[in-house]
């Protein structure tokens, strides 16, 4: 079996957990050899000769034959996966930026260096949406994809509508607890889910677009009044990110939605994460689990280094996309925008907010 000596980057929340699981997990034929950083003042709960403050150090390092990216630094980190691949190291990696942001150019360099990069702690935290889509449902074509994607996000929501918490206040928990990113607006703007859902399309649709391509609303608007209706009511809002295709095109989206009680999602709570899938022929499918914490994103991350162990890489759907998706603004309206309905518009819903917007078609 092949040994893997891997070069860690990144020592916050995902990377202490990758570390600390591994330990637990004792497998002789994989080991951390070096841990790059970049504060080297900091103390930090592993032993001192192991970490790096210099990326070459670690990348020319002959034992290093794997490389685990868990900074929050999405323009050292695909430096740091380029000069990895071209070395013919495979990359494993939790920065759905980077991802997101590079995903074309990703995929090109796995195809000319013939190397893997895996990403499913970047997708969900501990949910194994990647993998599930890219064995299971590989030939399966999917009408839609649908669900919570954020856990930051999520807990504010929860906390408001459960313990009646203060917006500010349950932000704070959400930071202290390790869901949130470094710079939390990208989870509270939605920025965060919508990453996840531009590498979803890739992998559900075979689509592969910018980010900024997806219609976007965050949890930061959302007033009492909002709260105040839906709890009336018995409901709950949540931060949810969808994609389907209508006609010959994919339409997405993230934003605020209003969750009625017989909603799968309506009890996704806390720092949960979940994906409703509608397979051709399956149908419904739905996966939950912990989206965000630095063990549940770490042991996403520790899967994916067995998985190259085991020779797994993408498919991307043969990267064929069978459809495009549509660009468009379908959050004009503040009632649109908390998506009154609470799930994916009818058809001819989309079909109106569509001709009410400004089109633009990305392949
Ligand atoms: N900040 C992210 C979240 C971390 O709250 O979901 C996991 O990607």
């Amino acid at each position: 079996m092949q040994k893997l000596t891997i070069g860690l980057f990144g020592f916050g929340f995902v990377g202490q957990g990758v570390y600390q699981i591994l330990n637990a997990l004792e497998d002789p034929a994989i080991s951390i050899k070096k841990i790059g950083v970049k504060v080297p003042e900091k103390r930090r709960p592993a032993p001192s000769e192991l970490f790096s403050f210099s990326p070459e150090v670690i990348l020319e390092d002959p034992d290093i034959n794997l490389i685990v990216e868990a900074t929050d630094d999405p323009t050292a980190a695909l430096e740091i996966t380029h000069q990895a691949l071209k070395k013919g190291i495979p990359v494993v990696s939790a920065n759905k930026k980077m991802i997101a942001e590079n995903l074309q150019q990703i995929i090109e360099w796995q195809k000319e260096y013939d190397v893997p990069v895996l990403y499913e702690g970047a997708v969900c935290g501990s949910i194994p949406i990647l993998r599930t889509l890219e064995t299971h449902f590989l030939q399966e074509p999917i009408h839609s994809i649908r669900g919570i994607f954020n856990g930051s996000t999520n807990y504010i929501l929860t906390q408001i509508f459960e313990e009646g918490l203060d917006f500010d206040t349950a932000l704070k928990e959400a930071q202290e607890k390790g869901f949130a990113e470094t710079d939390p607006t990208l989870d509270i703007g939605g920025f965060d889910p919508r990453y996840k859902l531009t590498i979803l399309l890739a992998h559900v649709f075979g689509i592969v677009t910018a980010p900024q391509a997806i219609s976007l609303r965050g949890i930061e608007n959302l007033k009492k009044e909002d709260f105040a209706i839906a709890s009336e009511e018995g409901k709950k809002i949540k931060l949810v990110a969808w994609a389907a295709i209508t006609g010959d095109r994919v339409v997405a989206q993230v934003g605020p939605q209003i969750i009625a009680s017989e909603d799968p999602l309506f009890n996704v709570d806390q720092e949960y994460n979940s994906v409703v899938l509608e397979g051709a022929y399956s149908g419904l499918q739905q996966l939950t689990g912990k989206g965000a914490g630095s063990f549940p994103t770490g042991a996403a991350v520790v899967a994916d280094i067995f998985s190259i162990r085991e020779g797994f890489r993408y498919q991307y759907r043969s990267g064929s996309a069978t459809h495009e998706l549509l660009s468009t603004n379908l959050l004009n309206s503040r009632k649109e925008s908390l998506g009154q309905n609470g799930n994916i518009p009818e058809l001819d819903d989309i079909e109106a907010l569509i001709e009410a917007s400004q089109e633009t078609t990305f392949k």
